[in-house]
């Protein structure tokens, strides 16, 4: 570090120069420990308090949830949540940062917000931090929510494909929120969809932001023999057998209308699968959503294969050991 006292002077020579090697860090300081343990934290719910929601069902080394056990073929475990959350900060990137697109500021914040199939609870902390003044819900299966929450927000574990529960909390929300729930449902527009329409406060604003969930290219350099591909298609077959189908985002504009919503916008992202796009911020895109996929590639497809296909955990793991290298070639330019 250079002495700034010195920094002014004339010569062109470093000879008067005063350096010192103090380092501006202090190495010795620890870094603070999040002891926040997802597994313990306390939450409502309104399922009965006899039923374990903690007693999560343990399979090929991964954990599902407790609660309607084997109805989301998802893992609920740590490597999961982390996964979960990784995806969480790739997608905000990819909507500049913005938590929402509807029409929402701090002269106009959405006062009662509901967050569905809320996984790790990313969504409803950020906007809780946002808006100070607003309540928010988020729901799951899973118990696997942050503990460490704004004050304004609070998790429900409970099943989105039940009736909605009654009751003053239940209704005239101002904003209703999904995201990434592809594979939660059998039928997203009467189990989700609709009843987010009777339960929001006319003027009020539902918004999915979902992935499609299919592999796409927009050249020829992904073919059918493509490993990758085909794990993906078969994955998403598989999804489709067990009728919790993986690709929903392309019909969510129809839902909606459906369902009765008007104003209805349809904002559409491709995501690079790796480094492929010649723009920076793109090709870091990829290459973050590419690790994403390699870390969730055991979670995608565990259960599925497993319970509907009968494979053995070996066999599994055979069946993708060549998608990953495919998808690190970048002259396959793969999106979602
Ligand atoms: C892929 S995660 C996405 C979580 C979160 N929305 C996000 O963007 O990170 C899907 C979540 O949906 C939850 N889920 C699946 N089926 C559900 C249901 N019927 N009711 C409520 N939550 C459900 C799962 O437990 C999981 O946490």
């Amino acid at each position: 570090m250079m002495d700034s006292r010195f920094s002014n002077s004339d010569t062109e020579s470093l000879e008067d120069y005063k350096f010192s090697f103090e380092s501006y860090l202090d190495y010795s300081a620890r870094i603070e420990i999040d002891q926040s343990n997802p597994w313990t934290n306390k939450l409502l719910d309104t399922v009965s308090v006899t039923e374990s929601i903690y007693e999560f069902h343990k399979e090929n080394g991964r954990t599902y949830h407790a609660y309607r056990a084997g109805s989301y073929y998802y893992p609920n475990d740590l490597l999961e949540v982390e996964r979960l959350d990784s995806q969480y900060d790739i997608l905000k990137i990819i909507m500049d940062g913005r938590s929402y697109l509807s029409p929402w500021s701090q002269e106009n914040p959405p006062h009662r917000v509901l967050d569905i199939a809320t996984g790790s609870g990313c969504w409803p902390i950020d906007m809780g931090d946002e808006f100070p003044e607003s309540q928010i819900i988020g729901t799951d299966l899973s118990p696997i929510q942050n503990d460490l929450v704004p004050p304004n927000v609070q998790f429900i574990i409970d099943d989105a494909t039940d009736e909605w529960p009654n009751g003053n909390e239940w209704c005239n929300f101002d904003y209703i929120h999904t995201r990434a729930t592809f594979g939660c449902w059998a039928d997203m527009l009467d189990q989700v969809i609709r009843p987010a329409f009777e339960r929001l406060r006319p003027g009020g604003w539902m918004e999915s932001q979902e992935l499609m969930g299919l592999l796409e290219c927009d050249d020829e350099t992904v073919t059918d023999t493509n490993a990758f591909k085909r794990w993906c298609d078969d994955i998403v077959d598989v999804s489709e057998s067990v009728d919790r189908p993986l690709p929903l985002a392309a019909n969510l504009k129809k839902w909606y209308i459906e369902a009765g919503f008007t104003d209805v916008h349809e904002k559409v992202y491709k995501i690079p699968v790796n480094g492929w796009p010649k723009v920076p911020r793109l090709k870091r895109l990829g290459q973050l959503w590419h690790a994403n996929i390699d870390n969730g590639l055991q979670a995608f497809s565990y259960a599925l294969l497993h319970r509907v296909k009968g494979m053995t955990k070996e066999e599994i793991e055979v069946s993708f050991t060549l998608p990953p290298k495919e998808t690190r070639l970048r002259m396959s330019r793969y999106h979602w």
